[in-house]
């Protein structure tokens, strides 16, 4: 099994733990750190007050930076069951854009493999930056 396949593996392992009674919409997410080869992983955990849903690359996001701190991050994949496979949302777009290089790959996959592979910087130009 390739690195990326057990990213894909993880980020559906940890899709299975999503919290989705609401919409019914379960993401698993899987980061991969450049000097590790622990997978950092995330799934939405969503509320019945919607807006304090948490989304699954924030999710893992929050793991890898609880277990690590910010560390060079060599990719990211996202597992959802959708068709054509789903990007991840602005505002978590903009969290990856903290934590990630404008070159670091997103891998939008279904639990049976990478569907599209896009860089951060196409799916997200022009991130805020507090200056
Ligand atoms: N969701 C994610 O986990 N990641 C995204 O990038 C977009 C949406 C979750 C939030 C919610 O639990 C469900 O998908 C439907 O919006």
């Amino acid at each position: 099994m390739t690195t990326l396949e057990q990213a894909v593996a993880a980020a559906s392992r940890a899709r299975e733990n999503a919290y989705a009674p609401y919409s019914g919409f379960q993401v698993g997410a899987a980061i991969k750190a450049c000097d590790d080869s622990t997978f950092y992983v995330g799934c939405n955990v969503e509320n019945a007050s919607y807006g304090a849903t948490i989304c699954a690359e924030r999710s893992a996001i929050v793991h890898m930076v609880s277990r690590r701190g910010k560390c060079p991050i060599e990719f990211i994949v996202v597992v959802t069951a959708a068709d054509p496979p789903s990007v991840p949302c602005a505002i978590c777009l903009q969290i990856l854009a903290e934590f990630c290089s404008p070159e670091t790959p997103i891998h939008l996959a279904h639990p049976t493999g990478v569907k599209r592979t896009l860089l951060l910087r196409e799916l997200l130009p022009q991130p805020f930056v507090l200056v």
